[in-house]
């Protein structure tokens, strides 16, 4: 079960909605006026389009929810055409970024090595890394799960400082994302306590119990809450439910009631 100590002092629920490349202004509209009176107790962050985050930013102006980038680059500057940096993404008012989404590994090639510098370069920039981790769906049939997040996890954190800094980790299985066959919150939970395990061996307890371990996979507002409520579930990153506003908002709902439930 969660606790109030977990919750109010450590880990603040976060959702995370990931647009990919999808949306439009009239969809930015249309979001933020829908959600943003689920945004106090949870933390909501939407990551757009790069070309939106401005918009996304002055929309938002007055209001808690955050806006995060999709990806950054590996570098700071320099002759790299088509790249964005961390420094970049903070500079225009952004908090987060995601990193080594499982779409970037697998079509854009981007592996656990790449996902270290990007991590370390979201860091140096202030910027809180949503590092996301997940095995494949023969990865899952084959009972490797475990080994598979291990190493994800260590190659990518081999070196990186967490102190003073804030890090959170997305657990997604691939043969989860956008699928429609989430995992169950039973599976969610016990992952989860592997991965802050894994942590705890690599930070210690100390550091372990304050990073927030989010789920993502076919996330829906059926789902949400079922997931919320496991002990070691912190947020949610939220994919294709994050393109209907009314949706979302549900999602962003169940998170704020299970903040409220354990502040009562
Ligand atoms: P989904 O995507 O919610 O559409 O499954 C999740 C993600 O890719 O982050």
């Amino acid at each position: 079960m969660k606790t109030q100590k977990n919750i109010i002092d450590q880990r603040r629920p976060i959702i995370m909605a990931n647009w990919k490349l999808n949306g439009d202004i009239d969809l930015l509209c249309k979001s933020v006026s829908s959600f943003v009176k689920h945004a106090y107790l949870a933390e909501v962050v939407v990551c757009p389009p790069y070309l939106y985050i401005r918009d996304m930013l002055n929309f938002l102006r007055n209001s808690p929810i955050k806006v995060g980038g999709q990806n950054i680059s590996k570098h700071d500057s320099g002759a790299f055409t088509g790249e964005t940096s961390a420094r970049m993404l903070k500079e225009a008012g952004c908090r987060y970024c995601i990193v080594g989404h499982s779409e970037r590994r697998e079509i854009f090639g981007e592996n656990n090595i790449s996902c270290q510098i990007k991590i370390t370069r979201a860091l140096e920039a202030n910027l809180t890394p949503v590092y996301c981790i997940g095995e494949s769906q023969n990865e899952y049939e084959q009972g490797l799960t475990e080994q598979v997040l291990s190493h994800q996890l260590r190659e990518a954190l081999e070196g990186i400082d967490l102190t003073n800094k804030n890090l959170c980790i997305a657990y997604e299985p691939v043969w989860a994302i956008g699928t429609g066959k989430a995992a169950t919150p039973e599976i969610a939970q016990t992952t989860h306590a592997y991965i802050r395990k894994e942590l705890c061996e690599m930070y210690g307890a100390e550091v372990a119990d304050t990073i927030r371990i989010m789920y993502g996979g076919s996330v829906n507002k059926t789902n949400a809450h079922l997931m919320l409520e496991q002990a070691d579930v912190d947020g949610l990153l939220v994919g294709g439910a994050s393109l209907d506003p009314e949706h979302f908002s549900e999602i962003c709902r169940s998170a704020e009631e299970t903040a409220k439930g354990v502040c009562l």
